[in-house]
């Protein structure tokens, strides 16, 4: 092999990058035929895939345009090689800058492609999750917990499965007697039951604490009641119970009255009628003027202009002794009112059922 040969050819393997070629006026008029030729082919190079194909087309070590025209050289007369020789020089210099620039090109016009389709609109409104609501029923029962906070109230929970004793022995009514056969209860062993009140907690709360109590008491109870539009066999109550020296029936009046003038309108009137719960000694019954037609009868209070709201009375003496609170010395009141039942008045619903059917077409007007 002739020196000037294995010199050529070796510079054909020159790395593709290659700092930016300073073409002479004399190299360009000596260009080599092929320069034209790929300058036409690379113009239509539009994809990276294309690119490949030109590259190899020309400098592939093979089969190569250029590399064919360096096989060529060999067969020149040593005069004509070296001149020759370095015309494919540049040639082959001037296509791989070629080359390179191009392949900067179509990088840049694919990521500018890329962008394009990954263009987010920042101004567009975004999409909203669906928010969840407060549920109507523990909406009211929220509102009504926090007036009685405001008035000095705390508020305590029971379990909902509850015993005998306090579900209705502690609470004055012992086995046999008529006042448990208003309350169907649900049992789950001759003792264990579904509390039917949350009266119970009135007894658990006083035997854990000395006077003065001051609570509210909301929660599920459970009666065997079939369902209708007034009946469920899991409702809502909120009791109340006070105890403290030198309580008086006019303590009760007084906070029940500001309570459920707070709740629905100042205008609202309430009455208090005889009653009979065997845990409280006067018992009484809590109506209000009806909030639709104030009092002059309506289909909500049945023509009547007024409507119960709840059960009331001041605590038995056998209740406080029960807890070990000294009767002489305590007294209190206590409450019980049906949470379902003011929401049906205070939103004007009719059918209790709707409120345990989670329909969110009536659950989202809350
Ligand atoms: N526990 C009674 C019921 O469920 C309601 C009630 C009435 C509670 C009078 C009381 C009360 O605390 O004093 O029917």
């Amino acid at each position: 092999m002739k020196k000037g040969r294995a010199f050529f050819i070796s510079s054909l393997f020159l790395p593709v990058r290659l700092s930016p070629l300073k073409m002479t006026t004399a190299m360009l008029e000596n260009a080599h035929p092929l320069w034209e030729q790929f300058r036409q082919e690379l113009q239509s190079v539009s994809s990276l895939g294309q690119w490949t194909q030109l590259r190899d087309r020309y400098l592939s070590r093979q089969r190569g345009l250029i590399t064919l025209e360096v096989k060529k050289l060999g067969r020149l007369s040593a005069e004509e090689r070296p001149s020759a020789g370095q015309r494919l020089n540049v040639l082959k210099v001037q296509v791989e800058k070629a080359l390179e620039n191009h392949y900067q090109l179509l990088k840049e016009q694919e990521r500018f492609r890329q962008l394009q389709s990954e263009r987010i609109d920042v101004t567009l409104p975004g999409y909203y999750p669906r928010r969840g609501r407060i549920h109507p029923l523990r909406r009211i029962q929220r509102e009504m917990e926090e007036i009685f906070m405001r008035m000095g109230f705390q508020v305590a929970l029971g379990p909902e499965l509850e015993w005998d004793y306090y579900n209705f022995e502690a609470l004055n009514m012992p086995p046999g007697h008529p006042a448990r056969d208003t309350q169907d209860t649900l049992y789950i062993t001759e003792n264990l039951l579904l509390r039917t009140h949350t009266s119970p907690v009135q007894i658990r709360t006083m035997q854990q604490q000395p006077p003065p109590v001051r609570i509210v008491v909301p929660g599920k109870v459970f009666r065997r009641d079939a369902v209708d539009a007034t009946h469920s066999p899991m409702f809502h109550q909120m009791e109340g119970l006070v105890v403290d020296a030198g309580i008086t029936f006019a303590d009760l009046k007084g906070t029940l009255e500001a309570f459920l003038k707070e709740l629905f309108s100042p205008q609202t009137r309430v009455r208090f009628q005889p009653s009979y719960f065997p845990f409280v000694e006067p018992g009484a019954e809590v109506v209000i003027s009806c909030i639709f037609c104030s009092g002059t009868g309506c289909r909500v209070c049945k023509q009547n202009g007024w409507i119960e709201v709840m059960g009331a009375g001041m605590v038995h003496p056998k209740v406080l002794q029960k807890v070990g609170y000294d009767p002489e010395t305590y007294t209190g009141f206590a409450w019980g009112m049906g949470i379902d039942r003011i929401a049906m008045l205070k939103y004007q619903i009719d059918d209790l059922r709707i409120f345990f059917e989670n329909d969110v077409r009536f659950l989202s007007q809350f």
